[in-house]
């Protein structure tokens, strides 16, 4: 394997963990992140760490970016101290955090000329990222996702899904998808309740259904009531809004993307925005007996 000269801009819960993986495959790794606290570890790890985001991307092959969301990734990318202002010329940025198709497309068009971009949003979490299993939802051209394969391979496994931006739509519609499931699995798990079924025959029930493998796997934490955060709450309604978003911008009549988004901005407000997203199901085991909700 050869050894890149990468930057990673972000060391929340999902960057800093890349960020270690590539140092421990013996990548040069560069770093930078809002809050400096979180720098330290990766300089005892051995990373070097750039005074702003240009600084990072300046000498670095591969710019990674991971940060929370549309507003962090402008923050990041544009101004006299953004990844634009570092990045050289034959350098590719791989956005891989979780934002809007619109924001793939203004990061295009404010990196200079001679620089390549991909986004590669992932699925999977801490744990996935720490262990390179990621799921990499590669957007762009065809050539320069094989040049950036040796990098995203130590990642997880990528899956080109089509042309820049086709990532993020595709990140957008996986989470979809999930958000959709955690609803109407709590919604059942509540509904099943209020019909008198015990809790054991419920899982019984849905171990049957469409819903088995997300009931099976959700149980344990809703009976624990517990949900140690990996993937944010806030983040997961983030997303949502961005799914909601995407909808309105394509005029699409879709209805349960804003009703799967309305459980998490109700948990949200419930207080439990620093819990797993997967607290949307306790969530809604405590309010829907609770009577209508508009
Ligand atoms: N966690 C997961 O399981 C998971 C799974 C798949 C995808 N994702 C996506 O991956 C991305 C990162 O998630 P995460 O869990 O790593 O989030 P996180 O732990 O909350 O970290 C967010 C990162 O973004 C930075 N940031 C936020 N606002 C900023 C701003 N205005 N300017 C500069 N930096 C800013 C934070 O810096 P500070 O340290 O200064 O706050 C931090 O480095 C998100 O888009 C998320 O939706 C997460």
């Amino acid at each position: 394997m050869s050894v890149e000269r990468v930057a990673v801009i972000g060391l929340g819960a999902m960057g800093a963990p890349i960020a270690r993986r590539l140092l421990g495959n013996g990548d040069r790794v560069t770093v930078w992140n809002r809050s400096p606290r979180r720098v330290a570890a990766l300089r005892e790890a051995g990373a070097v760490v750039g005074a702003s985001p240009a600084e990072a991307a300046r000498g670095a092959e591969t710019v990674i970016v991971m940060v929370s969301d549309p507003q962090a990734l402008l923050a990041v990318a544009e101004g006299e101290h953004g990844i634009a202002a570092g990045v050289q010329p034959g350098a590719v940025v791989v956005q891989m955090s979780t934002v809007s198709p619109s924001s793939v497309t203004r990061l295009a068009h404010a990196l200079p000329p001679g620089t390549g971009l991909l986004d590669a949003p992932v699925l999977g979490s801490v744990a996935e990222a720490a262990s390179g299993t990621l799921r990499l939802l590669v957007g762009g051209p065809h050539e320069l996702v094989e040049r950036c394969l040796p990098l995203l391979t130590q990642l997880g496994a990528p899956l080109r899904v089509g042309e820049l931006g086709a990532g993020t739509a595709a990140k957008l519609v996986a989470n979809n998808a999930l958000f959709g499931v955690l609803g109407v699995l709590g919604e059942s798990l509540a509904l099943g309740g209020a019909l008198g079924l015990s809790w054991e025959a419920l899982h019984e029930v849905l171990g049957v259904t469409p819903l088995a493998e997300q009931a099976a796997r959700r149980r344990p934490a809703i009976e624990a009531g517990d949900h140690p955060a990996r993937f944010a709450l806030a983040l997961a309604r983030k997303d949502a809004d961005l799914v909601v978003d995407a909808v309105t911008d394509g005029g699409l009549g879709l209805g349960l993307t804003a009703a799967a988004r309305d459980w998490l901005v109700d948990a949200e407000r419930a207080g439990r925005a620093g819990q797993d997203y997967s607290a949307v199901l306790s969530h809604i085991l405590q309010t829907a007996t609770k009577g209508p909700r508009r």
